[in-house]
């Protein structure tokens, strides 16, 4: 029978033995913490030029790499703790008056109008009635003998003279202004919040002015 020599059985053992030595090595730093990063084949982005947290940086006249949020930053989701002047809110119920930081005198009220008559008049008219010009043209669209033209469509502006709108409270206004409603488009982003207010004051003030009753006893409730 063909027999192994001798020599190459022990080469084989050694060989053995010694090819155990890497993995061992390996298992043995696994377990070994080590201040070193670990060895990284692929570097992808993980370590590009970068200011850490706490960084200095020469740039700044501060020398802070980290930079203070710009002055009146809001953070994401965080609410305004002013309900009054951002929501129109009081206590869960819409506000029946100005926000405190905001005065109920003529300069109000007059560029109240001055808004209104930029902003609202165009649908809901001067006077509030919802006969604005840009209102009673697509009426006269849409109610064309031989069906709308180019088929218009149209919601007619609503009067503020309204019963449902009549006796809305301010901050209510404010929300309808700041949001929209239904087909009315909102008006936040194009008109600063203290105009919104002062636009809401003055529909309360056109809304008086049509429904003053003869006792004058709505003053305090049409000018809050
Ligand atoms: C492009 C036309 C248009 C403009 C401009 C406009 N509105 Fe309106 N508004 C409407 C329409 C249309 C409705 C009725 C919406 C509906 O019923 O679907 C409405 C409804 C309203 C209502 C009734 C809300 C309710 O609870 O029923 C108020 C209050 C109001 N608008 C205030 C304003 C004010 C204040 C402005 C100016 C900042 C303004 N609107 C600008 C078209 C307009």
């Amino acid at each position: 029978m063909f027999k192994i020599p001798r020599i190459i059985v022990y080469v084989l053992m050694i060989g053995g033995c010694i090819a155990l030595i890497p993995p061992l090595v390996f298992a043995r730093m696994r377990a070994t913490p080590s201040p070193n990063r670990p060895i990284h084949i692929f570097w992808d982005m993980d370590f590009q030029p970068k200011f850490k947290a706490q960084a200095p940086n020469p740039l700044f006249a501060d020398g802070r790499a980290m930079r203070p949020p710009v002055q009146g930053s809001v953070a994401r989701g965080e609410s305004y703790v002013d309900t009054h002047m951002f929501e129109g809110v009081v206590d869960g119920q819409w506000a029946t008056a100005l926000p405190t930081s905001m005065k109920l005198d003529q300069a109000t009220l007059e560029r109240g109008q001055q808004r209104f008559n930029i902003y609202c008049s165009a649908c809901h008219g001067y006077s509030g009635y919802g006969d604005g010009a840009v209102n009673q043209r697509a009426m006269e669209l849409v109610s064309n003998v031989n069906g709308p033209v180019n088929g218009t469509q149209w919601v007619a502006a609503k009067s503020l003279h309204d019963e449902t709108t009549r006796h809305q409270p301010m901050g209510q206004l404010f929300n309808t202004i700041t949001h929209g409603i239904r087909n009315m488009a909102g008006y936040g982003a194009q008109i600063s919040v203290t105009d919104r207010w002062a636009i809401a004051a003055y529909v309360k003030a056109l809304q008086f002015s049509q429904d003053a009753g003869s006792s004058g006893a709505k003053v305090a409730g049409a000018a809050n």
